[in-house]
């Protein structure tokens, strides 16, 4: 399972590159305006630190629109995928792009007849958004359940799941259980993945023990 991160914050993309773990970014406007920088100079520096997909998303909302931007967008580095919204413009751009080899994130996914379109539409990925589903009293995680099951009857659809919206933790397991290809993740809950109270316990446990023994590794 591939692992992105949600945020269009250099420092924080950084930081997680260094672990090795990271597969690729996802960015959208809500992040941009957050980091409060030049879009085009993150997506820059990010393509530089990460190989992986990074995920820059257009702002218009009409066909001819998408094109100039994601033509625009797609110049920066050749690990940028195109993020549309999931609308007819959406899905018209898409094909367009991955006619072209241009990788294609198709965004704000609520829905399985919208996931078989974007397949169909041949998408590189569809952003299925499973906290937002559950913020309006829904099951997010079931919504990704029927879209690994729907894409795994048709050999032919090549488009990857790319979990998104995650809030916690169980978002990212359930996701890898059902099979889905990729999670993109904020870094907080990304950094949470790895906390257990009883592995802080055994090693303070271990290291307390260690101690004791009087000896050096090196
Ligand atoms: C995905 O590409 C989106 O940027 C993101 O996961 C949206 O998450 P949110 O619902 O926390 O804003």
């Amino acid at each position: 399972m591939k692992f992105f991160v949600d945020t269009a914050d250099i420092k924080e993309i950084r930081e997680l590159a260094a672990t090795g773990l990271l597969d690729g970014v996802t960015t959208n406007p809500s992040l941009v305006a957050k980091a409060g920088r030049d879009f085009f100079e993150v997506l820059k520096e990010t393509c530089a630190v990460v190989k992986g997909p990074v995920s820059a998303e257009v702002a218009a909302t009409d066909f001819n629109g998408m094109i100039r931007e994601g033509e625009k967008l797609a110049k920066i580095a050749s690990n940028i995928a195109i993020k549309v919204p999931l609308t007819w413009d959406g899905l018209k751009a898409c094909k367009h792009f991955t006619s072209k080899g241009t990788m294609v994130n198709v965004t704000l996914c609520f829905s399985a007849a919208q996931a078989l379109l974007a397949a169909k539409a041949g998408a590189t990925f569809i952003s299925p958004f499973v906290g937002r589903l559950d913020d309006v009293g829904q099951d997010g995680m079931q919504l990704i359940a029927e879209i690994c099951t729907i894409y795994r009857q048709y050999e032919y659809f090549k488009t990857e799941v790319l979990v998104a919206s995650v809030r916690n933790p169980m978002h990212v397991v359930y996701a890898a259980k059902m099979g889905a290809h990729v999670a993109t993740i904020p870094p907080s809950v990304l950094k949470q993945l790895v906390q257990h109270p009883l592995t802080d316990k055994g090693l303070a446990t271990f290291l307390a023990d260690w101690q004791k023994t009087g000896q050096k590794i090196a």
